[in-house]
């Protein structure tokens, strides 16, 4: 985002715009605080997680929200930028996005070498892209000797193009109304598709749907075992990854990385809902509630 909002600077743009399932409004609202500039963000009404509509509002942006989804929000941002063209967009068909995504490969590079596969979730497919375009980068200018396999996730109600995939298909079936817990990826119309498929095709990756229950099993299993807490989109990507190894389509003996994109925090309610154990008890009985608990 950052690389996005230094290029409306220098093109003398006042004023930036960007749709979103909420992170890229997050976070174009911030930068755009810190270049001076004044931002409108359009979200699908209802669909956006609070953490991520909360941060928006600290960062100042006017906040626009339609009664339809993400994809028709998108389509009116690409509207206003080519009839008007006096407010920038920051959203992931303007290629300054992906150049800064693309550091995503970079980062890998310099703190593992080259994985075997990466495995990210897949929304309007941008970051799948960009991450492909940094190794790729990285490989034809002779620093690494191959490109890893990329492998995208998408949620089974929003899942365009893991099934062209799936079906061999060179142009995904878009859904008017995708569905899913993992709101960043609640997208049936992906701009970026054309690129994800040459993304995928070219480094031999894949892409696969994981459910909703799969997806929040996934976000239980990141924070209970390893102690992250990832976002549901996030989480989608490990469960993938639990898919594929399951199936034998890659082993645990190949080096995976499994890029996380959203903070627990961004989507409290859905933590919230979590089987969490609590337990009301009156101080005085704690003693016994808890020696008992442990059998003592
Ligand atoms: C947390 C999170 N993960 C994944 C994605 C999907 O990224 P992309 O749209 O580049 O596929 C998004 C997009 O908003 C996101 O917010």
């Amino acid at each position: 985002m950052t690389v996005a909002v230094s290029s409306a600077v220098s093109n003398g743009y006042k004023v930036v715009v960007a749709a979103s399932t909420g992170n890229t409004a997050a976070s174009a609202a911030a930068y755009a605080s810190r270049g001076g500039l004044r931002s409108y963000i359009i979200l699908p009404k209802g669909k956006v997680a609070m953490g991520k509509l909360a941060q928006s509002i600290l960062y100042g942006a006017t906040i626009i929200e339609i009664e339809s989804n993400f994809d028709v929000a998108m389509s009116s941002v690409m509207r206003l930028y080519k009839e008007h063209r006096v407010v920038y967009p920051l959203n992931s068909f303007n290629p300054w996005r992906l150049e800064g995504q693309k550091t995503i490969a970079f980062e890998i590079v310099e703190e593992l070498g080259v994985p075997d596969n990466v495995i990210v979730p897949v929304g309007n497919a941008g970051n799948i892209y960009a991450i492909w375009k940094g190794f790729n980068e990285l490989y034809e200018a002779g620093r690494i000797d191959r490109v890893p396999r990329m492998i995208g996730v998408q949620a089974e109600g929003a899942a365009p193009i893991a099934k062209a995939v799936e079906k061999s298909l060179d142009q995904p079936e878009f859904l008017d109304n995708p569905e899913t817990v993992a709101t960043a990826i609640r997208i049936g119309k992906p701009v970026n598709w054309k690129k994800a498929l040459k993304a995928i095709k070219l480094s031999k990756g894949s892409a696969i749907t994981a459910s909703d229950n799969e997806i929040l099993e996934a976000q239980k299993e990141l924070a209970r075992i390893d102690g992250i807490g990832a976002e549901p989109a996030s989480a989608a990507a490990l469960a993938g990854y639990k898919k594929l190894l399951s199936s034998g389509k890659i082993s645990e003996d190949e080096t995976t990385v499994i890029v996380l994109t959203g903070h627990a925090l961004k989507d409290p309610d859905v933590m919230i809902k979590a089987d969490a154990r609590r337990i009301l008890v009156n101080p005085e009985h704690l003693d016994k509630l808890i020696l008992g608990d442990l059998g003592l």
